[in-house]
């Protein structure tokens, strides 16, 4: 794809990029966003009944088996070109912070060192209760939908997600900010942009000096403000860059 005029030239005057991503990094690998019309898991299901502690105390059965068939459809795909890329880029830099919104771990599965998860992981389990974390042997070998925790008589296990209304993990989001102050070019990569606070940071970047580079097929509230907007997506656009960035054209 053609790239937009000095977009290269920035990104060979940078040293501290950051890369925030959300649905849209996994949508090539199979893994639905949570907003497209059709497709969208927000689409087929309301976020309310599933994504939040509320639902969960109500039906932990419901919600344990919708996360169970999300965790069986992520353990089948594999990260994708722009996964792959983006650990080239870490490569070009020598340091490369990712901060996602997925709760898929393929970052880590292409080989990305420096990884935030700011809204969990989907393939970990929690104690409903105290928050600890559970083995995925305690989980394999407990019957139950969901299986009781070992941590507290009334604690059942949960993905370890964060639900509508919860606080982010601990320390995520101060590293996250931190990083946005600090950044010199900062990719914003197939999100919305709509969901608080990780959506505040490509703001909290560009106030802070940084370039901003969206990345996503239609606009978003960031669009107007980034300094490039390249409406690609993500496999496509990152390919794209590290071809010329790498080739020395
Ligand atoms: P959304 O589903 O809201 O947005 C995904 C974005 O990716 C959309 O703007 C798409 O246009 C774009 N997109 C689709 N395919 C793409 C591709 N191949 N390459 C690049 N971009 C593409 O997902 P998020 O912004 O990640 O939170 O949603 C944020 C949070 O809302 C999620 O982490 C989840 C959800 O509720 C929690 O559950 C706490």
């Amino acid at each position: 794809m053609e790239l937009p005029a000095g977009l290269i030239f920035a990104l060979r005057n940078a040293s501290k990029p950051l890369v925030l991503t959300g649905a849209g990094m996994s949508a090539e690998s199979g893994v639905p966003t949570f907003r497209d019309a059709q497709n969208g898991l927000w689409a087929k299901f309301r976020p309310e009944e599933l994504a939040t502690p509320e639902a969960f105390n109500a039906h932990p059965q419901i919600v344990w088996d919708w996360y169970t068939e999300r965790r069986e459809n992520i353990a089948k795909v594999q990260p994708h070109a722009g996964h792959h890329k983006l650990v080239e880029m870490e490569q070009y830099f020598g340091n490369l912070l990712v901060v996602t919104q997925n709760v898929d771990g393929l970052h880590q599965q292409a080989g990305s060192a420096d990884v935030v998860e700011l809204h969990g992981n989907i393939m970990h389990s929690i104690c409903s209760k105290t928050g600890r974390p559970i083995e995925s042997d305690w989980i394999n070998s407990n019957p139950g939908r969901p299986p009781a925790s070992p941590h507290h008589p009334l604690g059942l296990a949960r993905p370890a997600v964060v639900w509508f209304g919860e606080q982010l993990p601990a320390g995520a989001m101060d590293r996250a900010t931190a990083a946005a102050l600090a950044c010199d070019v900062c990719f914003s990569i197939g999100t919305s942009t709509l969901v608080q606070p990780a959506a505040s940071l490509p703001f909290i970047a560009l106030n802070a000096g940084a370039v901003v580079i969206e990345i996503n097929p239609v606009p978003t509230s960031l669009s107007r403000s980034a300094g490039f907007s390249l409406q690609a997506t993500a496999a496509e656009a990152l390919t794209s860059i590290m071809a010329n960035l790498t080739d020395g054209k």
